[in-house]
This record gives structure tokens, C-alpha cells and sequence, in this order.
């Protein structure tokens, strides 16, 4: 069975990207996709997820707590076969580390799997209240049965 990698990256990896990569395992239910996800920024390497993000997924009933933070490397861009950014300015930094068409190509904005070149930004929901995370996980989900679409 051919296996698709998929990255999700956000800023820190504890709040968007934790719950894109669970969101998306939650629905892949064989070894045909691998899922990881990491952040552009290193301020939070070998954290949990964020409580916050830990609880949203607590309630629709996904476990991430086997997550640990990491930050993105330039192999990221040959290891994964598409890569998603969470908003516009990860988006850019992630692609400062592409050195190679094929690699920039794989480097997408997530919710344009569910609205196509709109380039909408998943909100940061870090120092916003508990409703912040509901919102992500919503458009996250909708965003992850697209990308199931897409790979299967
Ligand atoms: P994330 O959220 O990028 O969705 O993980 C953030 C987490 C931490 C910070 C910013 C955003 N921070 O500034 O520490």
C-alpha cells in the first residue's frame, strides 16, 4: 500500500497543528496516510499540546496527548508529501525553506482543500478564550475530510 506523509504546521505546535494532525489519524482508520505536524517556531519544542486544544479533542473523542512539540527542518520539505500550513505568514515561512519546485509545491494552505484559492488562515486561537479552540477544530475537521478525499 502506497503511504502518504502529511505535515501540518502551525507557529508553536501546541494549539492549530496538534489538532490537525489528531483530527486527521481520527479519520484515517488503515496505514495509508502518516500524519505528523510541527511548528515554524521553536518556543515550544517538547511541550504538550495546549490544554485548551487537549480538552476540544478530549470532547469530540481524540487523544493527543501522545504529542510532543517540534520544530519544522528543510527535510520536513523531502520526507512529507504535502505539507499544511495553518495560516499565510507560516505558509511564507514555510516555503523560505524550500530550495526546490517540487518542494514548494507541496506546501499548502489547509482550508484551501475546503474553499479552493480563498487562502483563508485558520485564526490563531492562543490568546483567545476557549471558543477560539471550537472554532479551529470545526474548520480543521471539515478541512481534514477533504484532505481524506483528496489522498484516498
Ligand atoms: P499555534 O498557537 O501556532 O496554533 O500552536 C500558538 C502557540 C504559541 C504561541 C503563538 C501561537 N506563542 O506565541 O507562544
Amino acid at each position: 500500500m502506497a503511504v502518504t506523509k502529511v505535515l501540518m504546521v502551525c507557529l508553536g505546535n501546541i494549539c492549530r497543528s496538534p489538532l490537525a494532525e489528531g483530527i486527521l489519524k481520527s479519520k484515517v482508520l488503515d496505514a495509508s496516510i502518516e500524519v505528523d505536524s510541527a511548528g515554524t517556531a521553536a518556543y515550544h519544542v517538547g511541550n504538550l499540546p495546549d490544554v485548551r486544544s487537549i480538552e476540544v479533542a478530549k470532547k469530540y473523542g481524540i487523544d493527543i496527548t501522545d504529542q510532543q512539540a517540534r520544530q519544522i527542518k528543510a527535510s520536513d520539505l523531502d520526507t512529507f508529501d504535502f505539507i499544511y500550513a495553518m495560516d499565510e505568514a507560516n505558509y511564507r515561512t514555510i516555503l523560505k525553506l524550500a530550495t526546490h519546485p517540487s518542494q514548494k509545491q507541496k506546501v499548502l494552505m489547509i482550508m484551501n482543500e475546503l474553499q479552493p484559492n480563498e487562502n483563508i488562515s485558520v485564526p490563531d486561537p492562543y490568546y483567545g478564550g476557549d471558543r477560539g479552540f471550537e472554532q479551529v477544530f470545526a474548520m480543521l475537521d471539515k478541512a481534514c475530510d477533504c484532505i481524506i478525499h483528496k489522498i484516498k
